[in-house]
This record gives structure tokens, sequence and C-alpha cells, in this order.
């Protein structure tokens, strides 16, 4: 749908925020099928994109021999890792990600947490991993108060669909990676979605059998990640799921973004396949 021309809002009464894993948006043909897919969405919904980049950023890294370390999902930063964290998240996927909505007759709009203080970021204190260990992520940034997500209501009330990098500012100014599921979250409640999707390359959350969990409390999913079933980029992202929740979004699918079906993924009573809904 085109933007007002005259300035007037659209009137969508729901906002839903959709966070793309990066393994979505690596094969031409999965980036395609997703940009229409926003393309409708969008057209039933205030819809914001955030969208992580995981295993570009892995590539590019080894490009650059630089050495790679996560802990329970979270990226080590250093210096050189932010680097190529910023070049290949906010320059390469978003830029060509917001390309093809634009193709598919959308109006992207691509941005990081930077742009505007849409997302004010600090770094982010020693985690706790699952091993038990104190890890200092470094450049690595969370949420912080001050941020002023503005930005993305305008967008979206004039018709336009933000697309937000994972990358996030402190007040001082320095860039911070951040964790996409984090941010998709944060942004979510800030917005009060209706609806947060967290579309990914696997059919949601999976059990120990490897089969899909349909419906997940809060409780559960952090007995999951206790039990070590839920590991790597799933802590992150249950954590995400939670968060998201306590803070008033109304449902959040964990889904495979390669099974989205965009025509009723703003409808909060329709289930998508392959996927898990996370309740209270
Ligand atoms: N129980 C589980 N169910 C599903 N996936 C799991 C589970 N436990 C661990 N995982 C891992 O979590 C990964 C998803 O997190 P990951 O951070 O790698 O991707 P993403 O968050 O979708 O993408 P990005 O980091 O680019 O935003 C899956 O590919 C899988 O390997
Ligand atoms: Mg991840």
């Amino acid at each position: 749908m085109a933007p007002k021309k005259d300035g007037r809002t659209t009137h969508k009464n729901q906002c839903v925020v959709l966070k793309l894993g990066g393994e979505l948006l690596e094969q031409p043909q999965d980036v395609q099928r997703i940009a229409r897919g926003i393309r409708r969405l969008a057209e039933r919904a205030s819809l914001t994109v955030v969208h992580g980049g995981g295993k570009e950023i892995d590539a590019a890294l080894a490009l650059a021999g630089i050495p790679k370390r996560q802990v329970d999902g979270l990226r080590v930063t250093d210096a050189a890792t932010l680097d190529a964290v910023v070049a290949v998240l906010a320059g390469s996927i978003n830029t060509r990600l917001v390309a093809a909505v634009r193709e598919a007759g959308g109006t992207p709009v691509g941005l990081t947490g930077a742009d505007a203080g849409v997302a004010v970021v600090k770094r982010a204190a020693p985690i706790m991993s699952t091993a038990g260990e104190s890890v200092d992520l470094g450049l690595v940034g969370t949420p912080a108060p001050g941020g002023e997500p503005g930005l993305l209501v305008d967008l979206m009330a004039r018709g336009y669909v933000p697309v937000v990098a994972c990358v996030g500012a402190t007040k001082k100014g320095q860039l911070l990676n951040v964790n996409a599921d984090t941010l998709a979250s944060h942004l979510a409640a800030r917005l009060k979605a209706a609806r947060l999707v967290i579309a990914g390359g696997t059919a949601g959350v999976l059990d120990a059998d490897g089969r899909t969990i349909a419906r997940l409390t809060a409780r559960d999913a952090a007995k999951l990640v206790k039990a070590g079933t839920a590991n790597k980029g799933m802590v992150a992202k249950l954590q995400a799921c939670r968060d998201a929740l306590k803070r008033g979004v109304g449902d959040v699918l964990v889904a495979n973004g390669r099974r989205l079906e965009f025509d009723t993924l703003a409808n909060g009573k329709v289930m998508q396949p392959d996927c898990t809904q996370v309740v209270r």
C-alpha cells in the first residue's frame, strides 16, 4: 500500500512486530517470498520488521579471520566483531531486504535502533551462562530507558514499513550489537504490539524428540532451557518471548519463516504452520 500522500494517517488498528532470523534472508527465493509476504501483511496491520544476521556475520568474520564466540546464542563482541556486525546487518542484509520488499510493491524504510533513538541501549551486564559461567559479552547492548520508538510509529502511521537492523547506540553514541530477538521483543512492548512473530529456520520450538511444541508457557520455556532441550540461540529467543509477554504483548509466535502464512499472520485467532505459541 502506498503511503498517504496528503499526510493523513492510515487506520490499521493493530501493530505486529515480525522478527526474521538471518538465515531466512540468505537465499533469493526465501527473501522474495518473505518480501511479498511483508507487503501483504502491511496491508492488514501496522508492521515493523526486525532482522538478525547470524550466519552471514559468521561468514564475514571467518573471511576477516576474526574468531567467533557465542554464549547461549549471544555473540561475544569485540571492536573488530562489531565492525563486521554493523557492516553486514545495517549494510548488506538490511538493504537487500529493503530492496526486495520495494520490488514486491511495499514501502519499506531501512534503519537501525540508532535512528532517532528508536532503541537506546546500554552495555549488557556480564551474564551467567547456562553452563554456570559469568561472561562479559563486550560490545553488546540491551535496551535502556530513554529509547523512543516514535519514528517507527510515525512511519507506520504513514503507511511505511520500518525494517530495523539489530544495532543500537548508547546515549553517548557508542554503537552496540543487540540480539535481534531481544530488540524485537523490546520494540513490540514499546509499540504495544498485538502480536510478536519470531520467524526462524526451525519449525518453532522443538521438544527433545525434535517435534514442534504447539503451546508453551513462560514457565515451561524456562524448564526447556534448564533441561538443555532449548539451547544456543533458542535461549535468548525464549527469554525475549517471556519479556514481551510480561510487558503486555498480546501473543508471541515462534514460527518457521519459510512456511509463514502472511495473509492470516495479523489475525490473533489463527495459528501458523510449524509454530509454537508462547503464552504467559
Ligand atoms: N529446542 C529448540 N528448538 C528449536 N531450535 C533450537 C532449540 N534449541 C536450540 N535451537 C537452536 O536455536 C537456533 C535459532 O537461534 P539462532 O540465534 O541460531 O537463529 P535466529 O535467532 O533465528 O537468527 P538470528 O540470530 O540471525 O536473528 C536454531 O537454529 C537451533 O539450532
Ligand atoms: Mg538469534
